[in-house]
């Protein structure tokens, strides 16, 4: 018999199915409460609301794994590329050789940025940030690329997902350049995604970029990272925006738009500007651990704490190890590390944060690895957007192919007036 709880309401008694997921995780389904109880459920911030059923990636925040289509993490990292891991993502399976060919040529094949859009670029104020220029371009692309309705619907998708992913890269790296007032670097047919950004990013007329290996391993890794982390903020906006049925490009651009935040994929910048900050008064994070931890300050340790992971974020050995593997090459130093070093000793044998369950997340080293590479800190969350498309794509199509898809329209429980009347302007007092 399918496993039930019971939920006992004014008296009366209700069976709710229990859905259980492939890892043995379970869900109470409530689709039908309301209209069986009159009631619904509140739960501020969804801390404990499974929104979709999704095979795409499986996390665990008690023992901090993570896994796409199956496949952990730490193997992707070491084995894949970041073309490869986003067709997994986004197809199911990791592909042939001849499928990654292909997939690879598409990429190429739609890598060009319409030239009118270079129009967006050099009539933004030059102080923008690009996080807000990358969302109105991509919301952009709908006019520059609009459906061709001789196309099937699948022959339409593959195209959007390979111009998405491979001109988000160009569109970024343009934003760079421009921003600077320099020429734009077009991509190359000859080298692979990664290469080609950091050669877009920072060729240059005068002093053309030479493309090391392990810095586009790195970004590589990197980007592997963050390609998906299941129903996150903003994911759950790409979906949510794409459950109305809007464009792809209008989804991805609402979810460019969530990782912006502070408290989502802008961390990477925050952290870095915090770590800064901690050097700039002369390098003890104490009383920055001791503002975190005093409930009268609103100051957080950025990079610290994750809503799902109660443990360790297994991306960030990961990039702790390339991060020190790619400064020992460069035989530099980066005193913001040290400080992320002492900092993280500090926090994770302090009560208060032992207590709570904060530790490291994956932006605490991911903008320490960034610097290394080069890249510039406005650009950061630019980086975690590029990493997360693939993610965002698989997870809208998986959305809008679900036979129990529905339009996301949550409730709420409303607190306002009860009814009053309106009042004329001239008697108000
Ligand atoms: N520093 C100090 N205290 C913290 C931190 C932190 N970074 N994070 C959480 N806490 C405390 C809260 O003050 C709260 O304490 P209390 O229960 O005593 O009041 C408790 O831990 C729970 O915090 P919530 O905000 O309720 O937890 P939630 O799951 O909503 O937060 C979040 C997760 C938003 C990531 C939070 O840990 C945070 O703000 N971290 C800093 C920003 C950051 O690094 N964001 C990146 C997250 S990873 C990603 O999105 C890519």
């Amino acid at each position: 018999m399918a496993e039930t709880a019971k939920l006992t309401v004014e008296g009366k008694t209700y069976e709710l199915p229990i859905v259980t997921g492939s890892e043995g995780e379970k869900a109470i389904d409530i689709s039908k409460l309301l209209k069986e109880t009159g009631y619904i459920t509140l739960d501020q911030g969804y801390a404990n609301t499974g929104s979709c059923i999704s095979a795409i990636t499986y996390m665990n925040g008690s023992n901090g794994t993570l896994r796409y289509r199956g496949i952990p993490i730490e193997q992707l990292a070491q084995h894949a590329t970041f073309v490869e891991t986003a067709y997994l993502l986004i197809n199911g399976d990791l592909p042939s050789s001849c499928e990654l060919t292909n997939f690879s040529d598409l990429l190429n094949t739609h890598s060009l940025v319409h030239e009118d859009m270079r129009a967006f670029f050099e009539k933004y104020p030059r102080g923008a940030h690009p996080m807000g220029i990358l969302s109105s371009m991509v919301n952009a692309l709908m006019a520059f690329y609009p459906e061709v309705p001789e196309r099937t619907e699948e022959e339409e998708i593959n195209i959007t997902v390979a111009r998405l992913i491979s001109k988000l890269r160009t569109l970024a790296a343009m934003s760079y350049q421009i921003s600077r007032g320099h020429r734009v670097i077009y991509p190359s047919h000859q080298l692979g995604y990664c290469a080609n950004f950091l050669n877009m990013m920072f060729d240059s007329p005068v002093r053309p970029y030479d493309i090391d290996p392990d810095v586009v391993r790195a970004l590589e890794v990197t980007l592997i990272l963050h390609a998906d982390h299941e129903q996150n903020c903003s994911t759950s906006a790409v979906r949510h925006v794409g459950s109305a049925r809007v464009n792809l490009y209008a989804a991805i651009s609402a979810g460019i738009c969530a990782l912006w935040g502070p408290l989502h994929g802008g961390a990477n910048q925050a952290v870095i500007e915090m770590l800064q900050q901690i050097y700039d008064s002369g390098g003890d994070p104490a009383p920055f651990i001791g503002r975190a931890r005093d409930k009268n300050d609103t100051f957080r340790l950025m990079g610290f704490g994750h809503r799902v992971y109660r443990t360790y974020d297994p991306r960030v050995p990961i990039l702790k190890e390339m991060c020190d593997k790619l400064l020992t090459k460069f035989g530099a130093s980066d005193p913001l590390l040290d400080i992320a070093l002492n900092l993280e000793e500090i926090a994770t044998h302090d009560p208060y944060f032992i207590d709570h369950n904060l530790y490291p997340n994956v932006d605490f080293y991911s903008g320490i690895l960034l610097r290394a590479i080069g890249i510039p800190l406005n650009m950061f969350p630019v980086m975690f957007a590029i990493g997360r498309l693939p993610g965002w794509i698989s997870q809208w199509r998986e959305s809008i192919y679900d036979p129990g898809w529905k339009l996301c329209r949550p409730r709420q429980i409303y607190t306002g007036h009860k009814e009053r009347n309106y009042i004329p302007v001239a008697d108000r007092g």
